[in-house]
Formats: structure tokens, C-alpha cells, sequence
């Protein structure tokens, strides 16, 4: 394979601050960022808006390739994310989503529909990639990859902090065991299982501060030459 830009990968489960840190690094280094979460988010919730079956796994793999997804930033300078120009950020955002996201997840069919989609997304001067896969399969071939990991507890906590902010009616009882079970479909299932890459830097983050974890990404990265070492 070869590379259009440099890549940095940060994988992880559910709640382990990938998506907060991924944004730091790629806005820190000034490289492009994929969520790639969203992407998996986006063909469950065309699909249920398609009224497709919720079996059907053909009909939500060619949505993975024909959907019109656009990453962009709001009137107010927050993320946006349009699907077929209309402003879904926010109900792709929910738990309820993300278990959907999930769902769709399992399936070989679209996680081949998205790889080109992802792949598309590593152009100069680089790409920092959030997800579960992306050091495995997506981008094998990444300068750096991580693992970002925190504990149970810990990511329940963040996440149900996270759909709180937004104004979301969560349980954290409910939510631990929603990501819980997320987490088992994602680890054990058989295609692009959540695992660390071989030579991942495993990071814990439980009890760091978000801003210790983005400084430990920019000292790997500057370790590699990925960009000038912070003063
Ligand atoms: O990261 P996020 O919580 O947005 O991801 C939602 C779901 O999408 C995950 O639980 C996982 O099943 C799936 N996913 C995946 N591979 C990725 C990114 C997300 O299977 N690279």
C-alpha cells in the first residue's frame, strides 16, 4: 500500500477518550481527523431512515458506499456532521446509536463498503484516525498507533458526563451496561475485533487529565518525527 500521508491510529473501547483525544492531536498537529465511529453510526441510522430491515445486510452496505456524508464544522464553530445535507451531529450521538452503530459493525459486507471511505480520508499532511480497526486493518501500514484504554467504571462516568452535556436523559446504571455489552460485541466479534495493532502503545488513561494523554500522543509522535517536538 502506498502512503498517501502519514497516519497516527488511536483505537480503543467505548469511552476510553479516543474521540477527545484524536481531536487535540489532529488540531495540535494540524493533520486531517477521521471519526470513524461516525461513519458505522451514520449506515445504521440511514438505514433505520431507509426503513430498511434491520437484518438486511446488502441493503446497509450499499448505503455505506452511496450515503452523502459531510464532516464540517456548525455556525458556531462546534462539529457538524450532514448526511445527505441534512444535520444529524447530534441524533448519531445518542447510545441508542451507538448500539446500532455496533450492530452494522459485525458485519463484513459493510466494513469492506467503508474501507475506501476511510481510506480516502489520509491526505497530506496527515491523518490522525479514531476507531477500532484502524491500526488492524484500516491502516496497517500508520506511524504510530495507539491504544487508548481507561477503566470500566471510568468510561462509563465520561460517557454518561459526555450524553449529560448534551442534554441527553441518561442512567449510569443503564449506560455501564449498554457500553459494557457494546464493548463484548466489539471485542469478540469476527471481523476487525477491537484488539490492539501488533506494536501499539497501549496507553491507560484512567485518572490522567485529557491534556497528559494529548502530550503523551504528541511526545510518541515527535518520537518518530511526525512533527517538531513540543517546547
Ligand atoms: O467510536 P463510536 O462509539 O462512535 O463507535 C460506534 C460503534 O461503531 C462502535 O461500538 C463499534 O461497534 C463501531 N466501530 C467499529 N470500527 C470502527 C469504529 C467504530 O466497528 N473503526
Amino acid at each position: 500500500m502506498t502512503e498517501a500521508a502519514p497516519v497516527v491510529t488511536l483505537d480503543g473501547p467505548s469511552g476510553s477518550g479516543k474521540g477527545t483525544i484524536s481531536r487535540a492531536v489532529a488540531q495540535q498537529a494540524g493533520w486531517h481527523l477521521l471519526d470513524s465511529g461516525a461513519l458505522y453510526r451514520l449506515v445504521a441510522y440511514a438505514g433505520a431512515d431507509h426503513r430498511l430491515d434491520a437484518a438486511d445486510v446488502e441493503g446497509h452496505a450499499r448505503l455505506a458506499i452511496s450515503m452523502q456524508v459531510t464532516f464540517g464544522v456548525g455556525p458556531d464553530g462546534s462539529e457538524q456532521v450532514l448526511l445527505e445535507g441534512r444535520d444529524v451531529t447530534q441524533a448519531i450521538r445518542t447510545e441508542t446509536a451507538g448500539q446500532g452503530a455496533s450492530r452494522v459493525a459485525a458485519w463484513p459486507a459493510v466494513r469492506a463498503a467503508l474501507l475506501e471511505r476511510q481510506r480516502a480520508f489520509a491526505r497530506p499532511p496527515g491523518l490522525v484516525a479514531d476507531g477500532r480497526d484502524m491500526g488492524t486493518v484500516v491502516f496497517p501500514q500508520a506511524r504510530l498507533k495507539v491504544y487508548l484504554t481507561a477503566s470500566a467504571e471510568e468510561r462509563a462516568l465520561r460517557r454518561y458526563k459526555q450524553l449529560k452535556e448534551k442534554g441527553a436523559g441518561v442512567s449510569l446504571a443503564a449506560l455501564s451496561r449498554e457500553i459494557t455489552e457494546r464493548d463484548a460485541r466489539d471485542s469478540t466479534r469476527a471481523v476487525a475485533p477491537l484488539i490492539p495493532a501488533p506494536g501499539a502503545e497501549v496507553i491507560d488513561s484512567t485518572g490522567l487529565p485529557i491534556e497528559a494523554v494529548v502530550g503523551r500522543v504528541l511526545e510518541l509522535g515527535a518520537r518518530r518525527s511526525l512533527w517538531p517536538p513540543r517546547t
